[in-house]
């Protein structure tokens, strides 16, 4: 078989990507565009300003992927895109800019799932041979979720946060404590030198049965602990280093604690040999310890992408290829779906 390459773009949330693979996992050409500065003075992603951003950027790094590749738009086998889930106008983005290239330079589509394809990541790193079947576990700003992954495209959703995200909390709590946007490497960083055991902060949903996540009244918990309930303005808070890192230690092991609780729980029940992990918070190093301590008690291993892989890109598009074997292919008036968490 030929070594065909393809087109995958990337816009679901603040990064617009794209990149040229080739069928046998070659990365012949890729770029990303980061939105950080535009989101940093809200301490969160602001939808409005994602799209317009998105749309700025989405021809220059589709350009720049190309380029790259030295691949002209008519020899490509496939356009991919992302269309769930994301935000909106994001979403959109991509995808009218994968359906125009479609048509104009005459080439099939696929419409790509997000989380499907940030597990995908994990089998990325490890080329041929295969990481499925695996739970995989999702943890970034966006998204906390667990799925039963039979192989790269059949997933069995099993559970996620019914409010925030993981990433998101960490993000939240950094900007409580003036740490920057997006904050979980801070976070992270003053958690190291903090004591975990200061402050009791809640695990919520742990012990309730589900592959549900919660982390909205941790962060209200966090809140309560630093300035008390009513008031909001964090930006005359004083607090020492020390209490700001037991802060941290303690949120950081609160969200941890249920990560790896519920996630051990699930590898359980399917019965499976192996975890996938992907997602920002991926990168998270006491996540990364617990879980592999986990897996050396309940005797499964842990494949976490690497970290270009871990945060959002158009790389691990390539999934679109297992697509395509299977003659998955999208219409040109695929629309978005930005709730879809399945
Ligand atoms: O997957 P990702 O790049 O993007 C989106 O969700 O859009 O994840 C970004 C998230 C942010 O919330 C960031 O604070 C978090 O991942 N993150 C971390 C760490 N590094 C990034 N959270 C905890 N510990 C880290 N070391
Ligand atoms: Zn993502």
């Amino acid at each position: 078989m030929p070594d065909d390459v393809l087109l995958a773009i990337e816009s679901t949330c603040d990064e617009t990507a794209a990149a040229v693979v080739s069928r046998s996992g070659r990365v012949l050409g890729e770029c990303i565009a980061t939105q950080e500065k535009l989101h940093e003075r809200f301490s969160g992603v602001v939808p409005e300003i994602a799209a317009r951003a998105h749309l700025e950027r989405i021809l220059p790094v589709i350009d720049t992927a190309l380029r790259e590749a030295g691949i002209g738009g008519r020899h490509l086998h496939a356009i991919a895109v992302a269309d769930r889930p994301g935000l909106a106008g994001s979403l959109l983005v991509g995808v009218v800019a994968a359906k125009t290239l479609a048509m104009a330079w005459q080439k099939p589509l696929v419409a790509i799932n997000h989380l499907h394809a940030h597990l995908y990541a994990c089998q990325l790193s490890r080329g041929p041979e295969s990481v499925y079947p695996a739970v995989g576990l999702i943890v970034s700003g966006g998204h906390t979720t667990l799925y039963l992954c039979h192989d790269p495209v059949n997933l069995e959703y099993l559970g996620g946060t019914i409010d925030d995200a993981a990433g998101e909390a960490f993000d939240k709590v950094a900007a409580m404590l003036s740490l920057g946007f997006p904050g979980g490497v801070e976070v992270a960083r003053w958690a190291a030198r903090g004591n975990d055991r200061a402050f009791s902060f809640p695990r919520s949903k742990q012990h309730d049965g589900s592959d549900d996540f919660s982390f909205s009244g941790l962060k209200t918990a966090v809140r309560y602990a630093i300035v008390g309930p009513g008031r909001q303005d964090f930006s005359t808070l004083q607090l020492s280093d020390e209490t700001k890192a037991d802060v941290c230690a303690s949120f950081e092991a609160a969200v941890v604690d249920v990560l790896v609780a519920k996630t051990r729980k699930a590898i359980k029940r399917c019965g499976v040999q192996r975890l996938l992990v992907g997602g920002g918070v991926a990168a998270n190093q006491r996540l990364r310890r617990d879980l592999a301590a986990a897996a050396e008690q309940d005797n499964f291993e842990v494949v976490i992408a690497p970290p270009e892989l871990c945060t959002d890109n158009a790389v691990m598009g390539a999934i679109a290829w297992k697509q395509i074997d299977r003659n998955d292919f999208a219409s040109l008036d695929l629309d978005i779906t930005p709730g879809l968490q399945r």
